[in-house]
């Protein structure tokens, strides 16, 4: 498909059919994931793709008890901002894949000649290992649409990360850094409203 196609056409897709992600089709994500832009090409990532319904379920029900524990503020309806998070965290258990992104640390060139520490360059940077593994993921993203799925980036089961760095086998230098769900849409979603180019685009002549 041409790209501004699947742009355009790409939205989160959060409901899916039962049929199964060709394996092939999620070896073809994670190559183009791997070819994204990272800093200094470090390629700080790995990839786990998730076909086990009985692991996701594991996983959501770990990211369920985690939000059912986190102390509710002081607004009258927490409750119920609560449990609409749960759903858009856990979601992802009814899925037929979910691709994982792990990342380790990244040593920058900078670091090796100043004496400021690893953590500080990266906050000065903006976190470039962060914004590696948003490029990687658009190309999921994009890929999925391209090969006639849908998918949605999550970030809110992460609240429970450790659990599922621990089910996921994730040990250090790694870190569970974001999850991507992908399969057939179960109904066909627009894509959502934008900002118009006039109000997001500066131009400096
Ligand atoms: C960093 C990031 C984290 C996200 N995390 C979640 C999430 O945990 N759960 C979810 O349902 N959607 C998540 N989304 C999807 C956004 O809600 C979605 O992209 C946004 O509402 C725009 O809709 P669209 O993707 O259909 O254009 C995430 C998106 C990004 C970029």
């Amino acid at each position: 498909m041409e790209l501004s196609e699947v742009i355009k056409q790409r939205a989160s897709i959060r409901v899916f059919t039962d049929e199964k992600v060709v394996i092939a089709d999620l070896k073809e994500m994670v190559r183009r994931a791997g070819m994204a832009p990272s800093v200094n090409n470090y390629q700080p990532w790995k990839f786990i793709a998730i076909t086990n319904s009985h692991l996701l379920h594991r996983m959501a029900s770990e990211v369920a008890h985690k939000i059912s524990t986190l102390p509710n503020s002081d607004i009258k309806r927490a409750g119920l901002v609560k449990s609409q998070v749960e759903w858009f965290a856990t979601f992802f258990e009814n899925a037929p894949a979910v691709i994982a992104l792990a990342m380790e640390s990244y040593e920058t060139v900078l670091e090796k000649g100043v004496s400021i520490s690893h953590e500080e360059i990266n906050r000065m940077r903006n976190y470039p290992d962060i914004q590696s593994a948003g490029a990687a993921i658009q190309n999921i993203l994009l890929t999925a649409v391209d090969l006639g799925y849908g998918a949605c980036w999550l970030s809110a089961p992460l609240v429970a990360k450790n659990e599922l760095e621990s089910l996921l086998n994730i040990t250090s230098p790694w870190k569970l850094i974001a999850f991507v769900a992908v399969g057939k849409p179960k109904i066909s979603q627009k894509p959502s409203n934008r900002k118009n180019l006039d109000d997001i685009f500066e131009l400096m002549e």
